[in-house]
């Protein structure tokens, strides 16, 4: 645990950040934020507008913004990132960094399970194309697994499953 005691999710879009989050909240004494959520409620307007009005430059410009203000500023939380979060450069200055890791069929099967899965698609604007985000998703796993300092696989487990083997690991790791 890093000594500003912050546990720091990161991960590929749907792999279940934050359903993990909300569970650990119900099962620990942290508070969580969402790096997505921050950036909503600054600009005032949905991520996939962002991406739409604003390009994701800007939205990588913002995201590096909230990273400077965590670093700076938060303490004791759980913190949630957008799948593309982990770029910042100071992410192991911010706190204990956990990847929720599993192979990218059982994500989209994860999202088009769900019962909103349209929604949980259209919000996401780097999951409109399937093939680029399976791209995407084998140039980014083995740069994850590189940051993490905890890496959980959760293909097949439950939020509650997986918030136990959180608390474990990060509990034990120094
Ligand atoms: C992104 C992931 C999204 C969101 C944005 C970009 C990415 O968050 O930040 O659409 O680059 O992987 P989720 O991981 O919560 O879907």
């Amino acid at each position: 645990m890093k000594n500003n005691n912050n546990i720091i999710l990161i991960g590929f879009m749907g792999v279940g950040k934050g359903s993990v989050a909300r569970e650990i909240v119900k099962n620990s004494s942290y508070i969580a934020i969402d790096t997505d959520d921050l950036i909503e409620s600054m600009e005032n307007k949905k991520v996939k507008n962002i991406f739409e009005e604003n390009g994701e430059a800007y939205f990588r410009s913002v995201e590096k913004d909230i990273s400077l203000w965590l670093e700076k500023s938060v303490k004791n939380t759980l913190i949630s990132t957008g799948g593309g979060f982990y770029k910042v450069k100071n992410l192991k200055k911010i706190g204990t960094i956990v990847l929720l890791d599993s192979p990218f069929e059982k994500i989209l099967k994860r999202i088009e399970e769900h019962p909103n899965a349209k929604a949980k698609l259209s919000k996401r604007p780097l999951l409109n194309d399937l093939k680029a985000a399976k791209e995407l998703y084998k140039k980014r796993r083995p740069e994850y697994l590189e940051l993490a300092d905890i890496v959980v696989d959760v293909t097949d487990k439950s939020p509650l499953e997986c918030t136990k083997e959180i608390l474990k690991k990060v509990k034990k790791h120094v």
